[in-house]
C-alpha cells in the first residue's frame, strides 16, 4: 500500500508553494456553494454533536474538482476530529484496510477517495465497520477457521467517487447521509475566484475574473488552475493587474476556449464527428482511438461536455450534437485529434 504521505500531498494541499498557502476552504462558511449538500451536512454535524456522537457516514458523489475532498476536511474540522485519507484503489490487502480502522480515534474521520474502486473482498470488512463499529477477521482456514471480532472506536465514514452507480448496493445503503456535487454557476465560481485571487495577492479585474469563470466549466479546481497560470503571466511580464487582455493571452497558450472546452474536449469531439461521422460510437472504441484511458474519457471530459450539450449519450453510444457540430466549424480542420 502506499503511504499517505503519497497520496495526500499533491491532490489534498493544492498548497502555493511560494506562500505556504492553501485555497482549499477550511470552515463551513468559506465553502461556496452547493446549497442543498452543506444545509444537508450541517444539520448532521449539528446533530453528531449535540448527541455527542460520531457522524453518521457520508457519501460525496460527482465529477472530479468539485470540493468533495474539500468538504470531507471541513467536516473533520467542524467536529474537531482528526481525518485519515486513503484511496481506494491503494488499499490492495483485507489486513490494509483493518490496520487502517484499527488505528481510529472515537470519532475520527475515514476518508476513502475512489471508494467505488475498493476490492469487493475488501469492501466487505466495511459492512460491520460501519455497521456496529466492529471487525469481522476470519483467521485460519477449513474446519479450524474460525471470526475475529475486535471492536472499532466509533468512527466516521466519508466516501467520495465520481462514479456513484458502480458502489455495491451494501455498501452504498450503509451511508447515512448521500450527496451530489453538481458543477457550480458563475456566480459561485466567481466569488470563489475573487476570493482565491485576494488570497494569492492578485489583483484581478471584475471582468477578467467573469470571463475566468466562463472558462472553468463549473469546477473549481480548474478556476484555481487558471488563476494560477494567469498569476504566473502576470508575475512575468511585471503586470499589477490582470486585465481581461492579459487574461486573454494566458487562455490562449491554455489553448481554453471562452466556454470552458480545452484541447482534450476539442479531440473528443473531433474524433467522433471525423472517424464515426457524428457517431452513435461506443465509450471502449471511442477511448482506444484517442488512446485514452476510459475512465478519465468518462469521469473528467464527458460529464460537462454532457451538461453542456456538445454530447449525447444514447443507448448506442455518444453522439455529438449540432451544438459541437457549430463549434468545431468555428475552429481548425481535422488535424491534431
Ligand atoms: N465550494 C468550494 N468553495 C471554495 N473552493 C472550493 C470549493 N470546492 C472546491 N474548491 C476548490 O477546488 C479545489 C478542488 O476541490 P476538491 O475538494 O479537491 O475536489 P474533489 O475532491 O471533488 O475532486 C480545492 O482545492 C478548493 O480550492
Ligand atoms: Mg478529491
Amino acid at each position: 500500500m502506499k503511504s499517505r504521505n503519497d497520496l495526500t500531498t499533491s491532490e489534498l494541499l493544492e498548497v502555493d508553494m511560494s506562500k505556504g498557502l492553501s485555497l482549499r476552504p477550511k470552515k463551513f462558511c468559506e465553502f461556496i456553494g452547493q446549497e442543498t449538500v452543506l444545509e444537508n451536512v450541517k444539520i448532521m454535524v449539528e446533530s453528531a454533536k449535540i448527541r455527542k456522537e460520531a457522524l453518521g457516514h457520508i457519501l460525496f458523489s460527482g465529477p472530479p474538482g468539485l470540493g468533495k475532498t474539500s468538504l470531507s476536511m471541513i467536516l473533520a474540522n467542524e467536529i474537531g476530529a482528526g481525518i485519515q485519507v486513503v484511496s481506494g484503489p491503494a488499499i490492495e490487502k483485507k489486513g490494509d484496510l483493518a490496520a487502517i480502522l484499527t488505528n481510529l480515534d472515537e470519532k475520527e474521520v475515514l476518508f476513502i477517495d475512489e471508494i467505488h474502486r475498493l476490492p469487493v473482498a475488501i469492501e466487505e470488512i466495511l459492512y460491520a465497520a460501519m455497521e456496529d463499529y466492529r471487525l469481522d477477521i476470519l483467521v485460519g482456514q477449513g474446519p479450524m477457521a474460525k471470526t475475529l471480532k475486535i471492536d472499532l472506536c466509533p468512527f466516521t465514514l466519508i466516501g467520495a467517487t465520481t462514479k456513484a452507480g458502480q458502489l455495491s448496493k451494501p455498501l452504498r445503503d450503509r451511508f447515512i447521509g448521500q450527496f451530489n456535487f453538481n458543477f457550480y454557476d458563475k456566480k459561485s465560481l466567481e466569488e470563489m475566484i475573487s476570493l482565491n485571487a485576494k488570497k494569492m495577492s492578485l489583483d484581478v479585474e471584475l471582468n477578467a475574473a467573469k470571463k475566468i469563470a466562463d472558462c472553468s466549466r463549473g469546477t473549481p479546481r480548474i478556476a484555481n488552475r487558471i488563476l494560477n497560470r494567469v498569476r504566473d503571466f502576470s508575475v512575468v511580464l511585471n503586470e499589477k493587474v490582470v486585465t481581461r487582455d492579459l487574461l486573454n493571452k494566458a487562455l490562449k497558450l491554455m489553448q481554453l476556449s471562452d466556454s470552458g472546452l480545452g484541447p482534450m474536449d476539442v479531440r473528443i469531439l473531433k474524433c467522433i464527428l471525423y472517424n464515426y461521422s457524428g457517431g452513435p460510437v461506443g465509450i471502449e472504441a471511442l477511448s482506444a482511438t484517442l488512446s485514452e484511458d476510459r475512465n478519465s474519457i468518462e469521469d473528467v471530459y464527458e460529464p460537462f461536455l454532457l451538461k453542456e450539450g456538445y454530447l449525447l449519450r444514447t443507448p448506442r453510444g455518444r453522439l455529438i450534437s449540432d451544438k459541437a457540430k457549430s463549434y468545431l466549424s468555428t475552429i481548425d480542420h481535422k488535424e491534431n485529434f
